[in-house]
């Protein structure tokens, strides 16, 4: 098997989603039979976490931190005997710590995706150990294309990604919804109210990649002195929305470094 999953929930599910698309030569496994039903919608094999360490040769570590050693452990003779690659997906685990709990020296890339993946639209920083050819690199990646934005990062670097484009989708989803409830309040039916902050926030974010303004000068440009806008953005200034998203980032960063010790 070219492919092979080691837990297959929510971010595992995405990326076996989008590779399922170009080859089913891929199998899930996870503990609790779940994923049967997920390999079933995508046309691939579901087996036992040993049969994909034995069978694959690219092998996504696809469970929370918390279990990557209890995974791991019985696996240990069998990544010593292939050498498979190794690709982990767990928040705040270096290299060398999966490295560590893998029980020996095999290619491992470390990547930190995010739900968005599902659709293609993913931002995936990533970062290798030294075992990993540009070969094997090239060829991941090649089938990670569908995935989104795939994107080599230092791996000092990882956990501050983890905290702004891994975890980013949960704040933005709360603010989709609290915009919402702001216009639901002032009359719009909620799920029209839902679609108009969902499709601005798509479109602002367009605004932001595509001309390459500073979003302070994007937002200028939406407050007319003396605005509506401006009496909005003055109410967000003074319930300290900015520093709380800051305050947002690095919580979250200070948690992945607490989740690698
Ligand atoms: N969710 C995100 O947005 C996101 C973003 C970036 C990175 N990540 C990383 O992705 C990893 C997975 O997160 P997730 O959100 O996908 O978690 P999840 O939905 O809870 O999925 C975890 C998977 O691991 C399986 N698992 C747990 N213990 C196992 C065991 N002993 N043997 C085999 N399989 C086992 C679970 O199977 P059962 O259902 O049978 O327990 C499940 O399939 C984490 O390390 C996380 O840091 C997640």
């Amino acid at each position: 098997m070219l492919y092979g999953f080691l837990g297959c929930g929510n971010m595992g599910g995405a990326i076996a989603a989008r590779l399922s698309e170009s080859t089913k030569d891929i199998a899930v496994s996870d503990r609790s039979g779940k994923a049967r039903a997920t390999a079933k919608k995508l046309g691939v094999t579901y087996t036992d976490t040993v049969s994909v360490a034995r069978d694959c040769d690219r092998i996504f570590l696809a469970v929370k931190p918390q279990m990557a050693a209890e995974v791991l452990a019985p696996l240990k003779p069998m990544l010593a005997l292939r050498k498979p690659l190794l690709i982990s997906m767990c928040a705040g685990l270096e290299l060398s710590k999966v490295r560590e709990l893998a029980g020996c020296a095999l290619p491992i890339i470390r990547i930190m995706p995010n739900t968005p993946t599902a659709l293609g639209q993913g931002v995936i920083p990533y970062c290798r150990n030294s075992l990993v050819t540009d070969r094997m690199l090239a060829a991941w990646l090649v089938d990670m294309q569908p995935c989104g934005l795939l994107d080599a990062l230092e791996e000092r670097l990882m956990d501050t990604a983890s905290a702004l484009s891994g975890s980013g989708p949960a704040y933005f989803y709360m603010m989709v919804d609290a915009l919402a409830d702001g216009a639901a309040m002032c009359g719009m039916p909620k799920a029209k109210a839902l679609t108009y902050a969902a499709q601005t926030m798509e479109g602002a974010a367009r605004m932001v990649l595509e001309t390459k303004q500073h979003p302070a000068a994007l937002k200028d440009a939406v407050c007319s002195p003396g605005g509506s806008t401006l009496a909005g953005v003055a109410a967000l200034e003074s319930a300290g929305f900015r520093s709380a998203v800051m305050d947002c980032v690095t919580a979250a960063y200070k948690k992945n470094k607490d989740l690698g010790k």
